[in-house]
């Protein structure tokens, strides 16, 4: 589609209410589940720092069976000694960097090698860059650790979700999405041709996820998996770390003065993994845990599709739907 007709049937969609609807939503509490998680298995990328530990912490609380997905050895041990040092669970990791196309598909590998079900997960991983880098085998980091690797690890585990009939996804998404509000550059998606910003390609990266998240809805429609995207509140914690001094000393001095805790984030997260409440809804957007209407770019189905066939162009992965 022409770049202005796609300007103007997003500008025609979007709604003030919507953002007013978030403003209000950016105050309110998660909502809380108690039920336990004995039993289930969780897999989450990301759960040595910030949203991923307390997230790790909460459901070893409740019981679950612990999967991560990390790309540090000595905080994953460290994580793992604290977490069996509190609680009696199975906690386990395997170390992937998700900014490599290889350890990407090793994780897929890994986890298609379980003689169990995946019963949630949860893809938390996820970088801030202010400056462009790129990664070896070629992609912009933010939309490959933000993105692309969340796409490719969904789309290898397809036939396993479909096949136990079963499961949680979780999208650790973000408001940021509105940054990319005219939609995503197809024909760019590595910043190559496109002036460079840390919103710009943090926003883009999140909603290519919420664009996959309507066709992999489509994929799953008819199952019992689910697949939903939160945002997990503007919280407290070790985002941003690769960033320059300048923007560490920002972040320290102003951001985190007014952001909140960590374990909101955690509370939503479980609440939308084990909440019987919601065990119907699939292919939403959550604010914490307030079901809340994304962007008009994040709901469109067409480009979704072109995004997808993109995706799996980029990722060397064959259609098989
Ligand atoms: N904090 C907020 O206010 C906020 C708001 C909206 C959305 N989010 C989203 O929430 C998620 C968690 O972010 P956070 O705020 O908790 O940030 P964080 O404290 O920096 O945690 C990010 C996690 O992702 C891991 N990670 C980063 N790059 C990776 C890679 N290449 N391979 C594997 N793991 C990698 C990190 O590992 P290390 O421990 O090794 O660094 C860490 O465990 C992200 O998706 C973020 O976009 C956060």
């Amino acid at each position: 589609m022409a770049k202005n007709k796609k300007f103007w049937k997003y500008f025609k969609a979007y709604k003030w209410s919507n953002i007013s609807a978030m403003l209000k939503n950016n105050k309110k509490e998660p909502k809380i589940c108690n039920d336990s998680a004995k039993g289930k298995l969780v897999v989450i990328t990301g759960g040595t720092s910030g949203i991923g530990k307390v997230t790790v912490e909460k459901f070893a609380s409740k019981g679950a069976d612990i999967i991560c997905i990390n790309r540090n050895k000595e905080k994953s041990e460290d994580l793992v000694t604290s977490i069996k040092d509190k609680y009696e669970v199975d906690i386990n990791f395997f170390i992937a960097d998700l900014s490599l196309m290889e350890d990407t598909h090793k994780a897929c590998e890994y986890l298609l090698n379980l003689d169990r079900p995946i019963d949630i997960l949860i893809h938390n991983a996820g970088v801030y860059l202010t400056k462009k880098q790129y990664t070896k085998d070629g992609f912009e980091k933010v939309f490959m650790v933000n993105y692309l690797s969340s796409f490719i690890m969904n789309y290898r585990l397809i036939d396993k979700f479909k096949t136990q009939n079963s499961g949680r996804i979780i999208l650790v998404n973000s408001e940021g999405h509105r940054f990319a509000a005219w939609g995503l550059k197809l024909d760019d998606l590595n910043w190559k041709k496109h002036r460079y910003s840390g919103l710009k390609s943090y926003g883009s990266a999140k909603l290519a996820q919420l664009q996959s998240m309507l066709i992999f809805e489509e994929i799953f429609s008819g199952t019992s998996v689910r697949i939903n995207a939160m945002h997990p509140g503007a919280v407290k914690s070790e985002t941003g770390q690769d960033n320059g001094k300048a923007y560490k000393s920002f972040k320290k001095k102003v951001l985190d003065k007014r952001l909140k805790q960590t374990e909101i984030s955690a509370e939503a997260i479980y609440y939308l993994s084990i909440s019987e409440e919601i065990k119907d809804v699939s292919g939403k957007f959550y604010n914490l845990t307030t079901l809340e209407e994304p962007t008009p770019p994040a709901l469109d189905i067409e480009e979704a599709r072109k995004l997808w066939q993109v995706s799996l162009d980029l990722a060397k992965l064959n259609e098989k739907q």
